[in-house]
Parts: C-alpha cells; sequence; structure tokens
C-alpha cells in the first residue's frame, strides 16, 4: 500500500495564491460583464526591458547555429552571469562574494522552498508573521511542525511584525513583550518585506547577525525586493552587514527587478563560509550541501534566459530596471496617498511595491467587499498569518490606468 506524507495533511487546504484565485474566478464566473483590477499577487505587467529582449534575441539565434549551440550548461548558472552579479550585486556595495558562491536558479520561491532539505528536521525555526506563506508550508511538508492550532503551526517561533514595533521582528530571545522564548536555528527574513513593504535599517541587521553568530543559528534572507529600495541608508544585502558572510544564505530574483516573472531566473548565495553542524556538532559548509543539491535536482537555467538575466547588469540595462521600478513605485505612491485619503493607515510603498492597510476590520470580508463593489481584487492580510488579521496588502504591479481606475473604484466603494 502506498503510504502519503501525512505533514501534507497538515497544511491549509490550498496556498494561498491559489485561494484568491479560485474566489476570483468564482466572482467572474457569476458577472461575466464585470471588469476586475488585479492588485493582489505580486504579479509584474509591464514588457521586459529592452535590453533583455535582444539578449534573448541574440541567444535564440545562437542557439539556431551547430557552432554556437548550448546543451546542458553548468548547473550553477553560467560564468558570465555569476561574474555579473558577484561585480554589481556585491562588489560595488562592499559585499565579498565570490561567483562561484552564487547559484543560478528558476525562482526565488523554488529556492526558499527548496533549501530547508538541508537542515536537520528537528531544528527550531523562526518565521515572521505575517509572512510570504512558501516559507512556512515548506517546513510543514517536511515534518518540522505540528499541527496548525488557530491559524499558527505548533513547533514554530512567530516572530510578530506589528505597528507596535514598526513591523521589525524582535530578537527571539528579545521579545517585546511577554515571557523569552526558546532559541532558534534557522530565521527566515525578507527585506524589503513581502507583505508589509517594510524595511531593515543597518543597526536591525546587524543584530540579527550578531543573534545568528552567538547562536550557532543562519539565517535565509530573502531579498526579492531589494530594486526597490531608495532609501539610501537602507542594506540592499545582508552581507552588507559585518560577519553575515558567516551566517546568512541569500535570494534575489530578477522577477520583480526586471519583470522575470514568467521568464524566470534567480539565484542563491550561499558563502563558503556559512557552517551547519551535524549530531557530534561538527562543521560541515552549506555550500557543499546546496551543491550537491542543486546539481542532483537541477539542470540549470535555459541559456537564453542566462543572457538576458545578464544584461540587466550593463548600463543600460540597469537604467532600464530603474525606470521599471521607478514606475512601479509610482503606482505605489498613488496607492499610499488614496488610502491615506480614505483615512486607512498604511506603511511600505515607500521602498517596496508592496501597501500594508490596516482596514479596521476582517481581512476576507474587506477582500469580498473590494471584489464585489470595487471589482479590485487585494491580498487578505490574514493569509500571511494572525498578525496580518484586519489588514489587506495591495500591490503597485500593474499599468498606471488599471491603479488609477482602481483607486477610483475602491474610493466609491468606501464611500
Ligand atoms: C506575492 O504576491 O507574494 C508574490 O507574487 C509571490 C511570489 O513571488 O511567489
Amino acid at each position: 500500500m502506498i503510504r502519503i506524507n501525512e505533514n501534507y495533511t497538515k497544511l491549509k487546504a490550498s496556498y494561498l495564491f491559489s485561494d484568491i484565485a479560485k474566489r476570483v474566478a468564482a466572482y467572474s464566473q457569476a458577472h461575466p460583464d464585470k471588469s476586475i483590477i488585479r492588485l493582489g499577487i505580486g504579479d509584474v505587467t509591464e514588457p521586459l526591458p529592452p535590453v533583455c529582449i535582444a539578449a534573448l534575441h541574440a541567444a535564440t539565434d545562437e542557439m539556431a547555429n551547430r557552432a554556437t549551440f548550448k546543451g546542458y550548461g553548468p548547473e550553477q548558472g553560467y560564468a558570465f552571469l555569476r561574474e555579473a552579479i558577484a561585480q554589481h550585486d556585491y562588489a560595488a556595495r562592499g559585499a565579498k562574494i565570490e561567483p562561484d558562491e552564487i547559484f543560478v536558479s528558476d525562482g526565488a520561491k523554488c529556492d526558499c522552498g527548496n533549501i530547508q532539505e538541508i537542515f536537520a528536521t528537528d531544528i527550531r525555526i523562526a518565521i515572521t508573521d505575517p509572512v510570504y506563506p512558501v516559507y512556512v508550508d515548506t517546513n510543514v511538508m517536511a515534518g518540522r511542525t505540528g499541527a496548525n492550532r488557530d491559524g499558527r503551526y505548533e513547533g514554530i517561533t512567530y516572530l510578530e511584525c506589528t505597528a507596535a514595533n514598526g513591523y521589525i521582528p524582535a530578537l527571539p530571545n528579545m521579545p517585546a513583550s511577554g515571557e523569552p522564548v526558546e532559541s532558534v536555528d534557522l530565521i527566515y527574513l525578507c527585506f524589503p518585506n513581502n507583505p508589509t513593504g517594510a524595511v531593515a535599517t543597518r543597526a536591525q541587521l546587524t543584530a540579527w547577525v550578531e543573534f545568528a553568530r552567538k547562536n550557532k543559528a543562519v539565517i535565509l534572507f530573502d531579498a526579492a525586493y531589494e530594486a526597490y529600495i531608495r532609501d539610501p541608508q537602507i542594506p540592499h544585502s545582508i552581507y552588507e552587514i559585518d560577519g553575515a558572510r558567516d551566517v546568512a544564505i541569500e535570494f534575489r530574483s530578477a522577477s520583480k527587478t526586471a519583470g522575470f516573472t514568467g521568464t524566470r531566473c534567480a539565484y542563491t548565495v550561499v558563502p563558503k563560509s556559512v557552517m551547519g553542524y551535524d549530531a557530534a556538532g561538527k562543521a560541515h559548509p552549506l555550500h557543499a550541501l546546496w551543491n550537491r543539491r542543486h546539481t542532483t535536482k537541477f539542470n540549470g537555467v535555459a541559456y537564453p534566459i542566462q543572457k538576458a538575466a545578464a544584461a540587466i547588469y550593463t548600463d543600460a540595462g540597469q537604467q532600464q530596471v530603474r525606470a521599471l521600478t521607478d514606475f512601479y513605485l509610482g503606482n505605489a505612491k498613488l496607492i499610499r496617498e488614496a488610502m491615506a485619503g480614505l483615512g486607512l493607515k498604511c506603511i511600505g510603498g515607500e521602498n517596496a511595491p508592496y501597501i500594508w492597510v490596516n482596514t479596521g476590520r476582517d481581512s476576507w470580508q474587506f477582500f469580498d467587499l473590494l471584489l464585489e463593489k470595487a471589482g479590485v481584487v487585494c491580498t487578505p492580510g490574514v493569509g500571511f498569518g494572525q498578525c496580518g488579521e484586519g489588514h489587506v496588502r495591495i500591490s503597485a504591479f500593474n499599468s498606471r490606468e488599471n491603479v488609477e481606475a482602481a483607486l477610483q473604484r475602491i474610493a466609491a466603494a468606501l464611500k
């Protein structure tokens, strides 16, 4: 008899964004004449930067010619891309990352979900609340949690992010209130944050790095939205913090930076100095474990896609990506202003493409209200965790025309 991985039965029935898609599809079917504007899932709408398109065309021509055709590439990514990343995303910001510490992949979601495989199943994990659901669900699937009780899994240390702490979590043994909690081994941090749009200062990240060093813990730092940082004081990478090379793994993506959600290219940095420990306390470089996992289970990103990603790092590419992210930040500003005009408190949207709105009411009810009365899709905050109750996330990823229309419709619906 074939048996299932029963950890899957602990999960909520479906993934948050599938849930929302189903509700929207049902509404659409019932009201085929109503137009719907989607400010829910963070999916980009604007075309790829011209440099990426040119690189894709050129690489496609190379694939059409026996002399330049490419079969399997290196699983970790071509040197031309890894070198460009090391230079532009790290050396240029004073962070020392070698090209061979970079693993090119098809998405930060996959990497954030897969990385937990290289850690023991009985470690203690710390996850912010609210949080991008992938970090939680993949640990549930792996058996690192108990049952879900009232929206929280047993065995996870939740780091609450609320207005009271500026949406930046306190260190696990120093909660803003309440009893100290036990120590943690693996900490998921995401800045600029999905869903709140909050950013962490150098001092806040330094405290986390020191905590991880002291506790032989590892930080998984999701920096998928770093291209939206405009405040020059805010670090773009955890490796801008002294000592982070020994305790942090970082995830980056071209999805939100250069519109690659449908094109798929991302990367994970595992410095050779980050260690994990076996049961006897012996140190092992995590780089070797991730390399083993990556080469066993992944065959590399398509050559034309890596060429398109490398084009982002040319001068023209950097200008085009800046224009693209500026465009979405322009939408974010309109959303923030409109919410404030409606008397709703919100954060985010200044160094991030998400606006976290305190609706003062049940977040699914507010979601339904916007869908039914305004034909606008947002994301209910409670879908990101208990602390998200009362909030919704509005995404700035859409055309200007749609954002403006959505804001007018929301204002009319809330009158
Ligand atoms: C989101 O809406 O949170 C993102 O689109 C999720 C993702 O990037 O996978």
